[in-house]
């Protein structure tokens, strides 16, 4: 057993490891992308950027305005670029393809909150085909009156949501707990420039609170509703990520769209110590979905699963008095319409537990046909 005695225990959103975290983006430029210590592929290559530039034109399509209005984008942290540009590619291709006026007219913000970053993505010369369509800004989502425009008809950010500390409760009959964190401060696993935080030592205990104390009202009910019914059970309080799409919302026109992909995580069960990805020396933590749908039920907004193997959670939001339906694209329809049946499939596989029973009757049924197959 680790001994914790004389250790420092921090609610876990205030460690000190999350502030390696925010120097670790905001000092590194290109190179946890060039290192491959930071993934970003996944959400980042054509076919996602595809995705994205349908919906965003599609929805573009229902607006009727002067062919003379730029058209206003905005990306935030967009780290190297990647989605950026397949974006710009794709946007253009659609465009042309279908004889739209829409990429002459647009206004494309490559934005992120470290000046180093976007310094060696400008001299990288992986824009310079979109000179005309691009600019660089430094903006850092928790300081929005940086971001001088409100009227964007569309905000974009892949793995943004995730980098914002959240708080981890545990309710346990009628009782709560959160977890707090300690960590070695041991020398040996501090080496500047060199990735530690994810081997350094750490120590775990969970304290009981007073949910209602540590919560506003508006926040309380719903989070609440995110335990998992009569059983222990641990939920992220995403409580970062949600000042953030607060902040960005009145950026948007009303006919403008708020497009967030994140890593989704929501409740598990028992005293769960919800670890973080760590990826170079940075924290992604997994955004709580449920709670963050939950709290803009009142909004027009979609979050689509994308993905049940990564938990891979795209969210559509936009002002309250946006007026029509959202047009997803065929690719996002789709999704839309399995998330149904996948949401309800998971549900009953991870609530019920059913799915070790499932295992094991599978496995049975396989023997059992191996061995009548043997027989014949
Ligand atoms: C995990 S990376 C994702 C980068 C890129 N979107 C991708 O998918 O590869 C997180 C990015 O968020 C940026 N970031 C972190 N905190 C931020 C903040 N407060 N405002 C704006 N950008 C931030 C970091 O600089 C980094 O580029």
């Amino acid at each position: 057993m680790n001994d914790t005695t004389n250790k420092k225990f921090y609610r876990y959103d205030l460690s000190p490891l999350w502030e390696i975290h925010k120097g670790y983006f905001f000092e590194s430029g290109l190179k946890p992308w060039k290192s491959g210590a930071v993934p970003f592929s996944g959400v980042s290559n054509y076919n996602e950027a595809y995705k994205k530039a349908r919906l965003v034109i599609e929805n573009l399509k229902k607006i009727k305005k002067d062919d003379l209005f730029e058209i206003k984008i905005l990306e935030l942290a967009s780290g190297n670029g990647e989605f950026a540009r397949n974006f710009l590619y794709v946007f253009q291709e659609i465009c042309e393809a279908e004889s739209l006026n829409y990429f002459s007219r647009l206004k494309f913000s490559i934005s992120d909150f470290s000046q180093k970053t976007l310094d060696e993505l400008k001299a990288s010369g992986r824009f310079d085909k979109f000179q005309s369509q691009i600019q660089f800004e430094c903006i850092d989502v928790l300081n929005p009156q940086v971001i001088c425009d409100s009227s964007f008809d569309c905000i974009l950010a892949n793995y943004l949501l995730d980098q914002f500390p959240a708080r981890i409760f545990v309710k346990d009959a009628n009782q709560y707990f959160e977890k707090y964190i300690a960590v070695s401060d041991d020398k040996k696993y501090y080496h500047p420039g060199k990735n530690f935080i994810k081997r350094i030592p750490k120590f775990f205990e969970f304290r009981s609170v007073n949910l209602s104390q540590e919560l506003s009202i508006q926040h309380l009910d719903i989070f609440e509703s995110c335990f998992r019914t009569s059983k222990t059970s641990t939920a992220v309080y995403s409580y970062g990520a949600l000042r953030v799409l607060r902040n960005l919302l009145p950026k948007l026109n009303e006919n403008g769209i708020l497009i967030m992909s994140d890593f989704h995580g929501a409740s598990r069960g028992g005293f769960d110590k919800y670890e973080p990805c760590y990826y170079g020396n940075s924290i992604a933590h997994p955004v709580n979905f449920e709670f963050i749908a939950k709290y803009f039920q009142d909004y027009p907004t979609v979050i689509l699963y994308e993905d049940p193997i990564k938990p891979l959670h795209t969210l559509i939001l936009a002002r309250p008095d946006f007026s029509r339906a959202f047009e997803l694209g065929e690719i996002y329809h789709q999704v839309y319409l399995q998330n149904k049946f996948i949401r309800a499939l998971y549900r009953f596989l991870v609530e019920f537990k059913l799915s070790l029973y499932l295992f094991l009757l599978i496995a049975f049924l396989m023997v059992f046909l191996c061995t009548l197959k043997a027989n014949v």
